[in-house]
């Protein structure tokens, strides 16, 4: 059954790497991935504040689930020993070839977060951000996480947050009420005059809405489908308090919640100051950020 849920998992980021929508120039191209770059730290630009990706300069860092490498090139950039896995073939190659396009090194291999393939006290950094609120086993992997770490070593893990804004108003609540628009024919059009929601998206969600609409509601399918695109098999979000608990091998943990997409905030979001954005996203963000110490 986990196995089940692990190929799906697989297949579902193999057939839709990571962040590839953001971008319109040709998959695997230099404007591709600069593109996806100028997106990433535009919308998520705590990102850089919060890693500090000069401080890992020499030091061994492992990212699990890198995706098509845009955090990854930053530790390569910063001069970190770096190592990259991913569950999908695809996202492999991707981020290799944006290595050799930019004439890093690093060490790209498809895996598992679940069994890493490295000896214990490997790495001084275990980064991870969005990736394992994706593996059906989050407990096993946290605990590969803390094998992995040297004595001292951090991991900065991000996972998704449910005391937030985007899981209670915009998915749970705006979501719920937007997908049952889609039953009606012009449903795709209306919720994309007034959310600016991808039609093709919008599209595929009514399909499922029209096949199974029970399930489709249920809380957790709910929030499998409407976090990182529809037909995503598996997503969770969870509270401090669970964090916490989830980590609680670690020596010192902390926690710091991030990023208020302001795309999810209906009218509002186009004209919200960065002070006020940052201000709601350390209360409401959607991004739970888990720095612990081994
Ligand atoms: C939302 S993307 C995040 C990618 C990247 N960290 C980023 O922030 O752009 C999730 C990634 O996690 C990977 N993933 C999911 N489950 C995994 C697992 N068990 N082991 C390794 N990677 C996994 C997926 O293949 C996908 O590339």
């Amino acid at each position: 059954m986990a196995e089940d849920l692990k190929t799906r998992v697989h297949d579902f980021w193999q057939a839709n790497p990571c962040g590839a929508k953001f971008a319109r120039s040709e998959i695997g191209t230099r404007g591709f991935f600069e593109e996806l770059e100028r997106h990433r730290y535009e919308t998520e630009w705590h990102i850089p504040e919060v890693v500090g990706f000069e401080r890992w300069r020499d030091r061994d860092v492992l990212e699990i689930g890198c995706g098509l490498a845009t955090d990854a090139v930053r530790f390569a950039r910063a001069g970190a020993n770096y190592t990259g896995i991913d569950l999908t073939e695809g996202s492999i190659a991707l981020a290799s070839r944006r290595f050799d396009l930019e004439g890093l090194t690093g060490d790209l291999r498809v895996a598992d977060a679940e069994n890493l393939p490295f000896p214990e006290s490997s790495f001084d950094l275990v980064y991870s951000h969005g990736v394992l609120h994706h593996t059906p086993d989050l407990e096993k992997a946290i605990n590969e996480v803390h094998r992995v770490l040297r004595p001292e070593g951090i991991a900065m893990v991000m996972l998704y947050h449910r005391h937030s804004y985007n899981y209670y108003i915009n998915i749970m609540t705006l979501r719920r009420i937007g997908v049952r628009l889609l039953k009606f024919s012009w449903g795709p059009r209306l919720v994309k005059a007034l959310t600016g929601e991808d039609e093709v998206r919008l599209t595929q969600l009514r399909e499922q809405y029209l096949g199974d609409s029970e399930r489709m509601l249920s809380r957790a399918e709910f929030l499998n489908q409407n976090t990182d695109g529809a037909g995503n098999p598996l997503a969770r979000a969870i509270t401090k308090r669970e964090a916490l608990d989830l980590f609680s091998r670690f020596g010192s943990v902390r926690t710091k919640v991030h990023f208020l997409n302001k795309r999810w905030i209906p009218l509002a979001g186009r004209i919200m100051p960065r002070l006020i954005e940052k201000n709601l996203a350390s209360l409401f963000g959607w991004h739970l950020w888990i720095i612990a110490r081994k």
